[in-house]
């Protein structure tokens, strides 16, 4: 492994809740709501979006990898013509089916985790996977399989840094927890360069989103349900959510 996938591999485990603490969690910390996954009615116009697009011309297929509700692949409705979403969960895969039937995009889902999956995805003319690689700690396999299952190119989004970085000050707060720093979208390119991948990057700032409510910000920190009104009085006390994204496209 590589320098640069070592650092992000160290910086993705550094994020790990301690044995202790997660053992007195009452509920998983872990997991993503499908409620808040399910791709909007009209895309975002995003640099992702315009990738995508762009990729795509007048016609292709594409491959979800971390598919959640489809946010991505639904985001190309027009030109698609097929989509493939791969993800862990079984209940975002259920979303995403019920995504295309709305659009009346032929579908098919794959459950399991990438790259393990890959062969069983296939591959597609555009690959996109928004909002997974700070779910990775082994960088360069996931990167790679994505680049081979795509015949014309490869649309990545992800947030400027690890999107729970925010909470930090309230891992302190409640757990006396000294987080390390996060991995940043400069850490995933370096990841790339090293495997000889160069991306286009392109930095924006998503749209404003509502923000996560005391009690998911509660069941994060490991929190039983009563210490929901200190956490609310904290979160008001620390800066909302960031907003810094970043678009890599590159071809294969
Ligand atoms: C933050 S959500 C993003 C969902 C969607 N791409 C979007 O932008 O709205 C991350 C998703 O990736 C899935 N995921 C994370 N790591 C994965 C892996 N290695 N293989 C497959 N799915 C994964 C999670 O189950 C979750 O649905």
């Amino acid at each position: 492994m590589g320098s640069a996938a070592e650092r992000w591999a160290e910086l993705q485990s550094g994020r790990g809740v301690p044995p202790g603490i997660l053992a007195q969690a009452p509920v998983s910390p872990w997991g993503h709501d499908p409620q808040d996954f399910t791709a909007p009615t009209v895309p975002a116009d995003t640099p992702s979006r315009a990738a995508g697009l762009a990729l795509l011309g007048p016609a292709g297929t594409v491959l979800d990898v971390g598919c959640g509700g489809g946010d991505a692949a639904f985001a190309l409705v027009g030109p698609l013509t097929h989509a493939t979403g791969v993800d862990g969960q079984q209940d975002m895969l259920d979303l995403f089916e019920r995504g295309a039937d709305v659009r009346g995009v032929p579908a098919r889902t794959v459950l399991g985790r990438w790259p393990d999956v890959a062969t069983e995805a296939g591959t597609a003319d555009v690959v996109v996977s928004h909002h997974v690689l700070h779910n990775v700690v082994d960088l360069p396999p996931f990167v790679a399989a994505l680049t081979a299952a795509a015949g014309r190119g490869v649309v990545v989004e992800i947030l400027a840094e690890h999107p729970m970085a925010w909470l930090d000050p309230l891992w302190v707060r409640f757990h006396d927890l000294h987080r390390p720093e996060p991995a940043t979208v400069d850490d995933a390119v370096a990841v790339l360069r090293e495997q000889g991948v160069e991306p286009e990057v392109t930095r924006w700032d998503r749209e404003r989103r509502a923000p996560h409510s005391p009690a998911w910000v509660t069941r994060r920190l490991c929190l039983p349900p009563e210490r929901e009104p200190e956490v609310a009085a904290a979160l008001e006390e620390i800066p909302p959510r960031p907003r810094s994204a970043a678009t890599l496209v590159w071809r294969p």
